[in-house]
């Protein structure tokens, strides 16, 4: 049973005509991009998608999903995947290095909704490392703040490319080990005061909406 399939799909159930929809990263909205493409074409929509990466740009328009920007057009709704979700939807993303296009969009639209398989779900975050991007020349200033935090940094290295991951934006992505986020809120906004750090991957209290699929079948989890 492909979980991810079916909550992608699930998820396009949601979109309307005339919505601006907001494009997530990742195997989980690959599914959701691709059965939206075949809902806008199906029923002859207008519907705008905003990426937040170059994965999800390509997939898009080669889809044939007409594309538009932030400088154009507000968000209606924003669908992403996660790498963790806590049981008061505070999310950990960045496992496809986009989390800083990601946060933008997401937190810009009407509703984000989240989309995952029941793996994701945890009782804490933190098992998963946070994802920091980083500018490149700030890479050695900014792990030893992350150590004085209480964190294990580790430069996120490339596959099929010598030396470390290349964001969209040009920067490193610094993998952050936690002992426990007991307050992810406090922890994200600490990230982010450090100079030289452009975003990190815990986005605390900006889902709406989390569809988790399980074997037994789809919930829907939702912020209080
Ligand atoms: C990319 C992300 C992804 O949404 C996250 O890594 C989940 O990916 P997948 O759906 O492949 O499990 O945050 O930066």
């Amino acid at each position: 049973m492909n979980l991810k399939k079916i909550v992608g799909y699930e998820a396009v159930k949601w979109v309307k005509d005339g919505d601006v929809v907001g494009l997530g990263t990742g195997s989980t909205t690959h599914y959701f991009i691709e059965k939206l493409a075949e809902k806008i074409k199906n029923e002859e929509l207008e519907v705008l998608g905003i990426p937040t990466s170059y994965q999800s740009l390509y997939l898009a328009s080669d889809s044939g999903i007409p594309l538009t920007t932030l400088e154009e057009h507000d968000v209606n709704l924003a669908v992403d995947g996660a790498d963790e979700v806590d049981p008061q939807l505070n999310l950990i993303k960045g496992g496809g290095a986009a989390h800083t296009l990601e946060k933008i969009v997401d937190q810009s639209a009407d509703k984000f909704v989240v989309i995952v398989d029941d793996s994701k779900m945890v009782d804490e975050l933190g098992k998963f490392p946070v994802p920091v991007e980083v500018i490149p020349l700030a890479l050695r200033v900014v792990k030893k703040q992350l150590v004085n935090m209480g964190g294990q940094p580790d430069l996120r290295m490339a596959e099929r490319k010598d030396g470390p991951v290349i964001t969209d934006n040009g920067n490193f992505v610094i993998d952050v080990k936690f002992d426990n986020i007991s307050e992810p809120k406090e922890l994200e906004v600490m990230l982010n005061s450090i100079p030289g750090v452009v975003e990190n991957g815990v986005f605390a209290g900006l889902a709406n909406e989390v569809l988790v699929a399980t074997i037994q079948g789809l919930n829907v989890l939702k912020r209080v």
